[in-house]
């Protein structure tokens, strides 16, 4: 059958290409932006497949007026779909995990060392000022990574690749919060689970994975923020509204905390002024976390295996849930 394909955002055209060869109509949207649920409904009223993006608005509006039978998104996480609708509409949802994982864990250790040895702010200087004389005690002073505890909340996929990283090639101590244990972690990693607040007090360095869902919004909230280290950095690469921002900057203006990298904000595509105004004490990232050329090629490559497949009538690869 000759399905049609709805496209919200700009993708590998090759990938698009493969759509059109195995003989369905695209419709290329081409937004600079994420659709709202209206545009969606107008979009795809027709449609039989959407390939979409985690800033695309999935609502239960949207599965209740389309007749979809696929929405493939490009991303790991899927907090912007109504999962529930989907299914009541029974249409399938399918995402991109593993393809991005490495990408992922290697900017979240990137965030990690940026902090720590204040990168930016050096670049900044080195370029206004140039080196200057070297000097023994030259401002700004870095914090070890090496052998320092690093707390992992969330130890799925991406969480267990920085625990990888950090632990093999860092010497990390490796602490993880998770609703179930993972005894091949542990042994691997000699990684202990904690309690959030006994990991947020034992750990140098916090570094966030879990999916955002009611239980994990604001996880990172005045109060937790008071239970970590004066010393202690913060990392942000899964989903911002895991963090309460405004409270987060205020415990960096205060010296509560010592510094955050975060890739990913509460009200993206905006940034919390206060987050701004902190400066060097934190590194601040466009949600790149998947941006290498081979990592987002290949989460292209397999929401359009997932349509292709499910349009053929076979199961999707990589279903939701
Ligand atoms: C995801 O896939 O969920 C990331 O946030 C974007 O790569």
């Amino acid at each position: 059958m000759v399905a049609k394909i709805v496209v919200t955002q700009p993708v590998h055209a090759e990938q698009l290409q493969r759509l059109r060869d195995a003989g369905h109509e695209v419709v290329a949207l081409d937004s600079p932006r994420g659709l709202s649920p209206e545009e969606l409904v107008d979009a795809a009223a027709d449609a039989d497949a959407l390939l979409s993006q985690l800033t695309d608005k999935l609502t239960g509006d949207v599965f209740a007026r389309t007749r979809l039978t696929i929405v493939a998104t490009i991303a790991t996480g899927f907090d912007n779909i109504d999962v529930a609708a989907a299914n009541t509409a029974k249409t399938i949802v399918t995402r991109t995990p593993d393809v991005l994982t490495d990408a992922t864990a290697d900017l979240a250790m990137t965030l990690m060392l940026s902090v720590a040895r204040q990168i930016p702010r050096s670049d900044a200087d080195t370029r206004a000022h140039g080196t200057g004389p070297f000097q023994l005690l030259r401002e700004p002073m870095g914090i070890d990574i090496s052998g320092a505890t690093l707390g992992i909340v969330g130890l799925g996929r991406i969480g267990e690749a920085l625990a990888h990283r950090a632990h093999f090639g860092f010497g990390m101590t490796i602490r993880y919060t998770a609703r179930s244990s993972h005894p091949a972690a542990e042994e691997r990693f000699g990684a202990s689970r904690l309690p959030l607040g006994q990991l947020l007090a034992e750990s140098d360095v916090v570094s966030l994975h879990a999916p955002l869902n009611d239980e994990t919004r604001h996880l990172i909230n005045r109060e937790t923020l008071k239970l970590m280290k004066p010393t202690a950095i913060l990392i942000n690469t899964g989903r911002g509204p895991l963090v309460n921002e405004k409270d987060l900057a205020e415990a960096l203006r205060s010296g509560e905390i010592a510094g955050a990298g975060l890739d990913v904000f509460e009200n993206e595509p905006d940034v919390h002024p206060d987050l701004l105004a902190v400066g060097h004490r934190t590194v601040l990232t466009p949600h790149i976390g998947s941006a290498t050329a081979k990592t987002r090629l290949a989460m292209t490559s397999l929401a359009v295996d997932n349509i292709l497949a499910v349009l053929a009538g076979d199961p999707p690869l990589t279903p939701v849930g």
